[in-house]
């Protein structure tokens, strides 16, 4: 006897007419044609059914705050540090606390059901530390919420940055975070890498920097991060967000450092709309797209995951917390419109994060936490094309949210009446 059966499922990995058992919150049981009764069952008749969706890298500070204080004219990231700086004076807990839950029913409402999110370390009142850490606790029955200590200014560049970080460690955030690019020269970035992996090691803490987030190719952090990832044995618990700047790098000094980054367990997250936004922004024609390099690094066996980043904030005034619009600008970016390549960018917004975040019973397979999310589309494939409608959302079994489906009704002489633009429409 289950809780709950999803009958008719079709799966990631390609497996159809499956049937999902479901009881205490649990998956129990994944095969066709299950024998079995049910307090529920929901027929969905060959829609996709995957786990769901993870953003490796977000800032929940920041989001919903656009226009405020005022709206980026330029649209660049050093703009939108500057008018983030001029916001974080005037931010309050209530209002920090009040758009992240609203950010997080929109996540909900689109099956991204674990965010990490950096959080700016570097206002001494660690406002917004407090903030993230109370939603946190609040939205854990149904999001994962992991937070990063962010310090956005520079850990040696503003003052007392590193005792603010380790102040926000103490108080429960889960990750080491960093900006080495934005010390004042290579230098001081390269010592930051090498202050906070050691911080890292110490407290058993994985890490998630903001690396070479610039268009500079001699920017060399992650080379930095590789090292001190294998000299203190951190390997596996250690990502490089962004990692722009490979997109401009010597190609010969990339065939060198892939490997380096593989052997020292390091992943890499990319932000494909930020950075196809924000990079290149010196170019004049031909304009570099700046995304990090993708498919080398999946080849050279680096796990990567792509990251939404913003949402409506100083440095982005777009977004809705969808995860395939985030996957589906990242294939494109990286032309990876192969069907291994297409698949692989599924992964980077559902499987591949789940492990960098280190997220416990994700997958569907017996004994996996029931976090499903039923999407109206055939195939990984389908639902990116189409940025497909989250139909259900599960957690632990239970429905926590319904979209109705996206179905046109035409009005045609002679043509049928209805459009929702599958391709492999079954049931
Ligand atoms: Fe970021």
């Amino acid at each position: 006897m289950f809780d709950l059966i999803l009958r008719q499922c079709s799966l990631p990995d390609g497996r159809r007419g499956i049937d999902i058992g479901i009881r205490d919150g649990r998956i129990v049981a994944v095969e066709a044609g299950l024998a079995a009764t049910a307090g529920e069952v929901i027929d969905v008749a060959g829609q996709l059914v995957t786990p769901p969706f993870v953003d490796a890298h977000f800032h929940m500070d920041a989001t919903l705050s656009y226009g405020l204080p005022r709206v980026n004219q330029s649209g660049t990231l050093l703009e939108g540090i500057a008018l983030w700086g001029e916001l974080k004076p005037l931010l309050t807990q209530e209002a920090l606390v009040e758009r992240a839950l609203a950010y997080c029913d929109w996540a909900v409402a689109k099956g991204l059901l674990a965010i990490r999110s950096h959080v700016d370390v570097c206002d001494p009142r660690l406002l917004a530390v407090e903030a993230l850490l109370q939603v946190k606790e609040k939205v854990r029955p149904w999001l994962d919420l992991q937070l990063v200590a962010f310090p956005q200014d520079g850990v040696l560049r503003a003052p007392g940055a590193l005792d603010n970080l380790k102040r926000a460690l103490a108080m429960g955030v889960d990750v080491v975070g960093g900006i080495p690019h934005f010390e004042r020269t290579m230098a001081d970035g390269a010592e930051s890498v090498r202050i906070l992996c050691e911080l890292a090691a110490e407290l058993g803490l994985p890490v998630d920097m903001h690396c070479d987030e610039s268009d500079d190719p001699l920017s060399r952090h992650i080379e930095t991060l590789a090292f001190h990832t294998r000299r203190l044995g951190l390997e596996g618990r250690v990502a490089g967000s962004h990692l722009t700047s490979m997109h401009s790098m010597d190609n010969y000094y990339v065939s060198k450092l892939l490997p380096l980054i593989a052997e020292a367990g390091v992943a890499a997250i990319a932000n494909p709309l930020i950075n196809i936004t924000l990079q290149g922004r010196h170019d004049t024609y031909p304009k570099r797209r700046g995304m990090t390099r993708v498919p080398e690094l999946l080849a050279a066996g680096v796990p990567v995951a792509f990251g939404h980043d913003c949402v409506m904030d100083p440095w982005y005034s777009l977004g809705s917390g969808d995860m395939l619009e985030v996957a589906a600008m990242g294939l494109h970016v990286a032309q990876m419109t192969g069907q291994d390549g297409m698949r692989a960018c599924f992964a980077a917004v559902t499987e591949t994060p789940a492990r960098i975040l280190g997220l416990e019973g994700y997958g569907i397979a017996p004994g996996c936490r029931a976090d499903l999310v039923v999407l109206q589309a055939g195939d990984p494939i389908e639902a990116l094309r189409l940025r497909a409608t989250r139909l259900l959302v599960l957690r632990g079994g239970r429905v926590i949210a319904r979209t109705p489906p996206a179905v046109a009704t035409l009005s045609l002489p002679g043509r049928p009446g209805l459009v929702d633009f599958r391709e492999s429409r079954q049931g």
